[in-house]
């Protein structure tokens, strides 16, 4: 299994800190952004990992990680996202680096409490389609919500604006080597983006799309209010005084 970190987009939602620097580069307590999402896959295994980034900053990741030894890599793979063409855009610049291997994608705004080991290993155990990984937040309209007949997802909407559940699509996503393929198919969204949320629909329909409840904390950092939020609870963590998981479940 491969692992592949999202870190392009011009994080323009956290302009002017990312006037001279790109987002997943900015302070998250006392790391880089971008560290926590290559911990993630290291800490489930992963350890084949390829970066995507853009922008006027991409130099600085090679400056920051360079060969990845910090994190026990052998090796760190780099791919460069022209334009802001959306998640499922920059996804589809790893093709070649999949290589037909299943894999397993993080945002690089996207910050956990705990690890994903187990998600992982149930994904290694299914024959094919998608996993997602998903969370209950108090403002799910910021988010792609998910909902549900029972147990089973039957719709996942991309921001809506009265959201029928509480449950949000993190940015931790598993796929079979059929995604890109299906990228391929996409048509941008209103927004001039390939959508990874119209991908999972996809694979919805398909009946192959299953769904792991994340354990412990999810955050964003792609706002200034979430920003905020991601280095208290990362402080909060580090410390050693953090609450539980409960009332802790917003993105905010
Ligand atoms: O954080 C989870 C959410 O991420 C999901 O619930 C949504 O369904 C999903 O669409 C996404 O929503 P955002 O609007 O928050 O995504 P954003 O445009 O902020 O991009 C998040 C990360 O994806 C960003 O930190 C880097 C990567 N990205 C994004 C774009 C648009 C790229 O690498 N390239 C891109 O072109």
């Amino acid at each position: 299994m491969k692992g592949i970190v999202l870190a392009g987009g011009l994080g323009s939602r956290l302009f002017p800190l990312t006037k001279i620097t790109n987002k997943h580069l900015l302070p998250v307590y006392d790391k880089p952004m971008v560290y926590y999402p290559i911990m993630t896959l290291v800490e489930a295994g992963i350890t084949d990992i390829m970066i995507v980034t853009g922008g006027g900053h991409a130099g600085n990741f090679l400056r920051l990680l360079g060969n990845g030894h910090e994190f026990g890599l052998k090796g760190v793979n780099y791919a460069y996202q022209e334009k802001e063409g959306g998640i499922a855009e920059a996804l589809s610049l790893t093709e070649y680096f999949a290589d037909g291997d299943k894999i397993v994608v993080i945002l690089g705004d996207n910050i956990i409490e705990k690890g994903i080991r187990r998600e992982v290993d149930e994904f290694a155990g299914q024959p094919e389609g998608a996993r997602i990984l998903i969370k209950e937040v108090s403002n799910p309209e910021r988010f792609g919500v998910v909902e549900f007949e029972g147990d089973r997802i039957v719709r996942i909407i991309e921001k809506p604006e009265n959201p029928r559940t509480n449950y949000a699509v993190t940015g931790i996503y598993m796929y079979d080597s059929r995604i890109f393929d299906l990228i391929r198919e996409l048509k941008p969204s209103g927004r001039g983006e390939l959508e990874i949320t119209d991908v999972n629909n996809i694979y919805l329909k398909k009946g192959q799309l299953a769904y792991s409840k994340l354990d412990g904390w999810w955050t964003d950092a792609g706002t200034f209010d979430s920003l905020l939020k991601a280095n208290q609870l990362v402080a909060e963590r580090e410390r050693g005084t953090g609450a539980k998981d409960e009332g802790r479940k917003e993105s905010g």
